[in-house]
């Protein structure tokens, strides 16, 4: 019997994780230090500088003995985090980052042919988590102007609907939707609307206390982005006590790691520090859309996250031409230009002035070149 026989189909049918180029070959590959590689493809925070990251680890390492289990129940870190955002300890469940909550999500809602729906362009995991589990993603284009079509949504319900993804800041478009429409959405669905607020702490506004009002929402947060910890991945959902307890049943005892958890009270300590960096990215933002607007080879699009989407305009060139051409310059972007509604869209992380200053003149110097 052949292994391809034995993997389940809807496996086979799964292309590999394509992200772009990992930035340490990059730097092999243009003879450039790791340091001269600007990785502005993974919405990471590049503000929080890493020797600060490294003595708060340092910080956590020192109380903790890793020839023991972390604590299964995640005692410490969801108290801290309750007091954090405002909600019960017994709100909360913890996750290997964002990324194992959806995947957690997933496992307690969707039955084999169950369906979800999930707005278009948005983050990939949704789809895959609903796939996995032999249930039917259904894709909802979102309008022009990137905010949901409500209507649609509701029409696309079946009996089988069992959850609806909402990414809200949305990645890759970065707006945020309104709260009438998430409202509408949670109040009129009657099934799991799950709102990913990955980038809610660049937004103007969370949702994360509605979890008090409604049943039926679970509100993602990640502490990859505005706690800048990506590399030790830590996220959690929110929703009511009942439903929490229930998800909790789900989850594997010892699924985040020591110093992840511990990472939580010590990095809530400094918020006053993390929180002057989000005012940094958000000032930055809007130097970065300026900028673009005034140079006018790249129309930029609003954003409420720590990325921005980009549509390449300058006659000749494509997104893809330029994340190449930019690729030589060791310059990391993300092309999301194969996503509906995002024709010659580049997603770029945002970074502080020397950084967009560099990535600002490559581009002027591509778009100065002969196309290719
Ligand atoms: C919208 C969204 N949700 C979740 C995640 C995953 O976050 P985490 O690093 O906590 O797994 C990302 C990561 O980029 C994201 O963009």
């Amino acid at each position: 019997m052949k292994n391809e026989n034995l993997v389940r189909s809807i496996v086979s049918s799964f292309k590999p994780y394509q992200g772009e180029i990992n930035p340490d070959e990059l730097a092999k590959r243009l003879g450039l230090t790791a340091e001269e590689i600007l990785p502005l493809h993974a919405n990471e925070n590049l503000f929080i500088e890493k020797d600060w990251i490294i003595e708060r680890v340092k910080e956590a390492i020192t109380t903790l003995d890793f020839r023991s289990y972390p604590d299964p129940e995640t005692i410490e870190a969801r108290n801290v985090i309750a007091d954090h955002f405002g909600i019960e300890s017994s709100e909360i469940v913890l996750g290997n980052g964002a990324d194992e909550v959806l995947d957690i999500l997933a496992k307690v809602f969707i039955d084999p042919g169950c369906e979800t729906i999930i707005l278009e362009p948005t983050f990939g995991i949704y789809g895959m988590c609903t796939l996995l589990l032999n249930g039917k993603p259904k894709g909802v284009l979102l309008n022009e102007n990137f905010s949901p079509n409500v209507n649609a949504m509701l029409e696309a319900l079946t009996p089988k609907t069992r959850m609806i993804f909402v990414c809200s800041p949305n990645n890759p478009t970065g707006n945020q939707y309104s709260k009438k429409d998430i409202k509408r959405l949670v109040e009129e669905s009657g099934c799991i609307v799950a709102v990913d607020e990955a980038y809610a702490d660049f937004a103007d506004y969370t949702l994360i206390k509605w979890i008090h009002e409604y049943e039926n929402l679970i509100v993602i947060r990640s502490f990859s982005k505005s706690f800048g910890i990506a590399g030790l991945r830590i996220g959690f959902a929110a929703t009511n006590s009942a439903l929490a307890e229930t998800i909790r049943k789900t989850v594997f005892p010892y699924n985040v790691n020591k110093l992840a958890q511990k990472m939580i009270p010590i990095l809530t300590k400094y918020w006053d520090y993390l929180s002057q960096k989000i005012s940094e990215i958000k000032k930055e933002r809007e130097f970065l859309y300026n900028q673009l607007i005034r140079n006018g080879n790249l129309k930029p699009y609003p954003s409420q996250t720590n990325f921005m989407l980009v549509k390449v305009v300058k006659p000749n060139f494509t997104a893809k031409s330029l994340q190449s051409r930019l690729l030589d310059k060791g310059i990391l972007v993300r092309d999301r230009s194969g996503l509906p509604l995002l024709d010659n869209c580049l997603r770029i992380t945002l970074a502080p002035r020397p950084v967009n200053q560099r990535l600002l003149e490559c581009i002027d110097e591509i778009f100065g070149e002969e196309p290719v």
